[in-house]
């Protein structure tokens, strides 16, 4: 059975800086509450005008990892993108990055999984590859959460960041790559971290309309709570299921919403924070985007080397939370 290999990383972040002293000019907040709960020093906002949509990021990510990975677009025959903030709600960023870049081959969609959104569509990929219908794909997390941020609530406004990340996932008979991935939901946990944006609240007309209902809303202790256990219980079920424990693992590549949940993960885990990678203190929360865009920069910045064993762990609205070990296949020439 061909397994699923990753051979091409990349990401985009945008240039503008929002630092925790910017927020607080804007909402009741200080530099030093956003370091201690959450570990987030400054965040990147994108910029419509310098080219920073999600299709401009997602594309750009994109094209960094296929000539990684040394594909041409034609190669591709299927692109997964993880977002909540597309550019559009119809066609798919997915359809957009494909035109882009000129991947004719590819079938293309979104799916929508919050912050979970990579590793639901790492799967749909990998078992595509396992099941022999697909060869070469693009997974895509990214976001610009900045457009459904209610920039007058502190307790969301602070966290979340744009950016995206993207990775080739070729078929090859070697073993390693992919070798597990496990998603899970919980719709009934669907109010704690929402938005009314869709077709939910179809107003009369725009004018005087109170802007809410498209922001983001999210009760944050409770997610947090929720969070922590279901990473915990998430990543156990891949070592099991892989017959390895957290000795085996070299990295952890976990999503980035909380320095607080990341710290717990690790501790659940019995592995020190130096196993660990982070990097939300320089782009906040990007949601879908925050594991490709730590793998991205854990790749090379040398900190995963040919035959380690990655842990992926996320979790976000929906509920949704899904893990996924990756026997890595890239040599450092690569
Ligand atoms: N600055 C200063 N004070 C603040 C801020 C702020 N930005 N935000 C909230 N506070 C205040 C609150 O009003 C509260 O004040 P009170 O005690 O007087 O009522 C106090 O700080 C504590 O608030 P809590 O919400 O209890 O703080 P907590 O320690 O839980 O941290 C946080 C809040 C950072 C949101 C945390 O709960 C968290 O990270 N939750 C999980 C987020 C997450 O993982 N989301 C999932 C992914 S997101 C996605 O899918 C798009």
């Amino acid at each position: 059975m061909p397994r699923a290999h990753i051979t091409g990383t990349g990401s985009c972040i945008p240039k503008r800086i929002l630092s925790n002293k910017d927020l607080e000019k804007i909402v009741d907040t200080n530099d030093e509450w956003i370091i201690r709960r959450s570990g987030i020093k400054e965040r990147r906002i994108s910029h419509n005008g310098r080219k920073e949509s999600a299709t401009d990021m997602a594309t750009n990510a994109s094209v960094k990892a296929m000539n990684m990975a040394g594909l041409e677009p034609g190669d591709l025959d299927l692109i997964v993108t993880g977002t909540v903030t597309p550019d559009r709600q119809f066609p798919s960023t997915a359809c957009m990055v494909q035109n882009r870049i000129g991947a004719g081959n590819a079938a293309a969609y979104d799916l929508s999984a919050g912050c979970t959104g990579f590793l639901f569509g790492l799967k749909t990929v990998d078992d595509a590859i396992r099941a022999g219908t697909c060869r070469n794909a693009l997974v895509i997390g990214v976001e610009k959460l900045s457009s459904i941020l209610n920039w007058q609530d502190r307790s969301t406004c602070v966290l979340m960041g744009d950016g995206a990340g993207a990775v080739v996932v070729s078929a090859a008979d070697d073993d390693g790559g992919v070798l597990s991935t496990h998603v899970m939901s919980d719709g009934s946990f669907w109010e704690l971290l929402h938005t009314e944006w869709g077709n939910v609240y179809v107003p009369e007309t725009l004018q005087g309309m109170d802007l809410k209902p498209f922001y983001m809303v999210m009760e944050g202790n409770k997610v947090f709570k929720i969070a922590v256990e279901h990473m915990a219980d998430i990543a156990g079920r891949a070592l099991a299921h892989n017959n390895l424990t957290s000795e085996d693992i070299s990295l952890v590549v976990p999503h980035q919403a909380n320095i607080r949940i990341i710290q717990a993960l690790a501790k659940s885990l019995g592995l020190s924070m130096d196993k660990v990678f982070t990097n939300i203190h320089k782009y906040g929360n990007t949601s879908s985007a925050t594991i490709p865009i730590a793998l991205d920069e854990a790749y090379k910045e040398g900190r995963i080397s040919n035959a380690d064993n990655i842990l992926l762990v996320s979790f976000g609205a929906g509920l949704t939370w899904a893990s996924s070990i990756v026997k890595w296949s890239l040599t450092g020439s690569d």
